[in-house]
């Protein structure tokens, strides 16, 4: 690729590497290349560790991440947005299109959408499907809701005059068949891929398998 990217903060860099394995594993698994994406949402972003990897596998689209707890701060004292933005700036200076956004994914409206043309991408690594581990993350138990937010996508894509897809990725089989049972419940046919610790052991400390979905809206 073009681009050089420098972490703003060494402790978060290895995460960043590993990243840069672990997603384009995952993506590559349910992204068959039958689909150009012009613009991809990722939704729940954190501090955007994962965003360079995110550019390398998209290099046609337009980025934006969205996170609800930018404001959450690190011990070196930069807050998860701080660090969402200057991965986004990086990515802006090496001449790709990207935004990071400190704001609830249920409050964005279609006019809020990158102005594009060709197939966007809604993409969600590790959503909270369930209470437990949304409020040990610190957030209030409202915002475990991935049926709201899959719904939500949809009512977007429905505002949209181009093709809409949703990708997420879940940590092991019972988040799995939660999420599976929210794209059944909203007539959505899902494909799901399982990657398995061994494809991933190497670089990223998860014991049990991640499940993946891609549906067009
Ligand atoms: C388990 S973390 C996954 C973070 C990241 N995607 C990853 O791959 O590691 C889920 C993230 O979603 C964020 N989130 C939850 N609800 C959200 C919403 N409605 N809008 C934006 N972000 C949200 C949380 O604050 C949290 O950072």
């Amino acid at each position: 690729m073009r681009f050089r990217f420098s972490a703003p903060s060494p402790i978060l860099a290895p995460r960043a590497r590993a990243a840069s394995r672990l997603y384009p594993l995952l993506l590559d698994r349910l992204i068959r290349g039958e689909v150009i994406f012009k613009s991809v949402i990722d939704v729940g972003a954190c501090d955007w560790f994962y965003a360079e990897a995110l550019a390398h596998f998209f290099p046609e689209a337009d980025l934006l991440g969205l996170e609800l707890d930018g404001g959450r701060r690190y011990l070196n004292l930069f807050r998860r947005a701080d660090l969402g933005r200057a991965r986004a700036r990086a990515l802006v200076h090496a001449g790709r299109a990207a935004e990071y956004r400190h704001s609830d994914f249920l409050d964005l409206i279609s006019s809020d959408v990158p102005v594009g043309n060709g197939p966007l991408l809604f993409t969600f690594f590790f959503p909270f499907v369930s209470r437990d581990p949304c409020v040990a993350w610190g957030l209030p138990p409202k915002f475990a809701d991935f049926s709201a937010m899959v719904l939500h996508a949809c009512k977007i894509a429905g505002q949209l005059k181009r093709e809409v897809w949703v990708l997420s990725i879940h940590q092991g089989e019972w988040e799995g068949s939660i999420a599976q049972g929210v794209f059944n419940a909203l007539g959505l046919a899902a494909r799901k891929e399982v990657i398995l610790p061994e494809d991933f052991r190497e670089f990223w400390p998860a014991a049990y398998p991640l499940e993946g979905f891609i549906t067009r809206l």
